[in-house]
């Protein structure tokens, strides 16, 4: 499939869950995909699937908490592949299971730190490159689409509260709020900013939450109308469709990717 042919696309939290399927269909649509995380044995196990796969894709340390960090990932994208068309700033914590009496101040600003820093920090270095490179004269044979594209990944907990995720809820409303900022200030240049808002997914996530509260589980999924977690390919999909240039009118949307739980 060659829908993402000739583009680049950078994707925090790539190791494992969401953010690995996200890598591994973004490559299979033929995109070449730097793959970042802080979990660097779970990163290059995403890398070897795509290469096992016949796709491209290269691994970089990223602590998304961290602005050099992100500015020295992107850096690196651009010096391996040349550009960067394409920013998902999917890494996330989902933080302390407890009522807001039960959560710190340091629980508070590790959250802060990793889930709205990490997609600020990520934002502002992706969109640095998309408008540094934007001349069209760097590429005159117009093979390359102008601007950008970039996803955010936010939760069902960014439209809505979450009793014993206080903190998460937080910051997750957060993403939207930088979401739609970034889509209002860049699309004259053609960068669209959309957000993805998924339920509960499959994921290191939510096996992680449902230790902490056994039985939990029974109880998550009937919530959900159609009576199931999500896939994280599921989630991939949605994001590519975020990204495709077919897509091109959608922008500063929050998408709700939850089984119909927010309809009701
Ligand atoms: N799984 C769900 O039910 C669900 C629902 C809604 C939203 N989300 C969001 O989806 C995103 C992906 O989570 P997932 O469910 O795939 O979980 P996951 O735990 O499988 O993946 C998260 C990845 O982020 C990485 N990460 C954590 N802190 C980081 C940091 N400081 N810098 C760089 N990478 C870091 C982890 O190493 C991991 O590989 C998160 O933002 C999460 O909040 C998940």
């Amino acid at each position: 499939m060659t829908r993402f042919a000739n583009q680049v696309a950078f994707i925090t939290g790539a190791g494992s869950g969401i953010g690995r399927a996200t890598a591994i269909a973004f490559a299979a649509a033929g995109a070449r995909v730097m793959v970042s995380d802080v979990n660097d044995t779970g990163g290059q196990e995403t890398v070897a699937q795509i290469k096992a796969a016949g796709d491209e894709a290269t691994y970089v340390t990223c602590n998304v908490a961290d602005p050099t960090q992100i500015e020295t990932a992107i850096r690196q994208t651009v010096d391996t592949y040349g550009r960067l068309d394409i920013g998902i700033n999917n890494a996330g914590i989902g933080g302390k299971f407890g009522r807001l009496l039960d959560q710190s101040p340091q629980d508070f600003d590790q959250m802060m730190a990793v889930n709205v820093g990490g997609v600020f920090y990520g934002m502002q270095a992706q969109i640095r490159q998309m408008l540094a490179q934007d001349n069209p004269k760097d590429h005159p044979a117009g093979d390359y689409p102008a601007g950008g594209k970039i996803v955010n990944v936010s939760s069902i907990a960014g439209v809505r509260g979450m009793a014993m995720g206080g903190p998460y809820s937080a910051s997750k409303h957060a993403v939207l709020g930088l979401t739609k900022t970034a889509a209002l200030e860049y699309v004259r240049q053609n960068i669209r900013v959309n957000a993805v808002c998924p339920v509960y997914t499959h994921s290191g996530m939510v096996d992680d939450l449902i230790n902490m509260a056994p039985g939990i589980k029974d109880k998550m999924r009937r919530v959900i109308p159609i009576g199931r977690f999500g896939q994280p390919q599921e989630i991939a999909q949605a994001i590519l469709w975020l990204c495709s240039d077919e897509n091109a009118f959608c922008n500063g949307q929050a998408i709700q990717l939850d089984g119909g739980l927010t309809a009701g």
